[in-house]
């Protein structure tokens, strides 16, 4: 079974004039376990498609399931739940809460799931640890560097053990080596937690670390590409930046 999969996606904004025409019949599949990157000029769909693959959204044609499960078919209670439980949301500029701390934020989407706040603490001072940010807790998003907000938005991602990561990267902010750090630690979470993560990108120094590369333009999937350097490791991947 697929982690995700599309099929015929579109999605119109607006009406008359002003229509948009989003995304147009896009049709994709995401395995367990996989590291898949959807690349694309700025306005593309790509965030729309992200979207809709994660229930923020809706299509207006086509269908999205995630392990199975046609979001289409379920009520707006139904879409939250399979939200919270199964996916992980990495947003274009990370949309940590300023008056959370560190910790305040990552707990939240338990926190929010109803975990008690204990427990909930607790998880996510453990995946504060794993992304090597535990001496940040307390700190504030404005207290914190480009480089550890966007752990902590990685840890709140991975805090509800989910299957799927879905990440908006947010190259726009951050200078290469952040960018570089931050393909690096979604490729970790793949290969060491098991996750499946579709990555959104402009940047083909981070859709290195995928091993597979979706190409859209203008609303559509133009090309389709395996990584040549599939299953390579992340120290040659590096390597091959060096
Ligand atoms: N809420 C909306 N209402 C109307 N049009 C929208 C809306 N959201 C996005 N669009 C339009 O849909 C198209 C796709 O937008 P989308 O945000 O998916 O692009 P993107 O590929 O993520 O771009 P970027 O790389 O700049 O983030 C664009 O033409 C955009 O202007
Ligand atoms: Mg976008």
């Amino acid at each position: 079974m697929y982690v995700v999969e599309t099929n015929d996606l579109t999605r119109i904004y607006g009406s008359g004039e002003a229509q948009v025409l989003a995304l147009d019949h896009v049709s994709l599949q995401v395995n367990p376990g996989e590291f898949v990157a959807v690349m694309g000029p700025s306005g593309c769909g790509k965030s729309t498609l992200l979207h809709l693959v994660g229930g923020l959204d809706r299509p207006s044609d086509g269908q999205v399931k995630i392990d199975g499960q046609d979001l289409g078919r379920l009520n707006d209670d139904e879409l939250t739940d399979l939200r919270r439980e199964r996916i992980g949301f990495i947003f274009q500029f990370f949309n940590l809460i300023p008056t959370l701390d560190a910790l305040g934020n990552t707990a939240l989407p338990l926190v929010l799931g109803g975990t008690k706040p204990a427990e909930a603490q607790e998880r996510a001072a453990n995946w504060l640890d794993r992304l090597d940010v535990s001496d940040r807790q307390t700190h504030r998003p404005d207290e914190l560097s480009g480089g550890q907000r966007q752990r902590v938005a990685i840890a709140r991602a991975l805090v509800t053990e989910p299957s799927l990561i879905l990440a908006d990267e947010p190259t726009g902010n951050l200078d290469s080596a952040a960018a570089d750090d931050f393909a690096k630690l979604l490729r970790e979470t793949v290969d060491r937690w098991e996750r499946s993560i579709l990555l959104v990108t402009h940047d083909p120094r981070i859709s290195s670390y995928a091993v597979r590369i979706l190409k859209m333009k203008d609303g559509r999937l133009v090309e389709h590409i395996e990584n040549i350097r599939n299953g390579a490791t992340i120290t040659e991947l590096e390597a091959s930046h060096a």
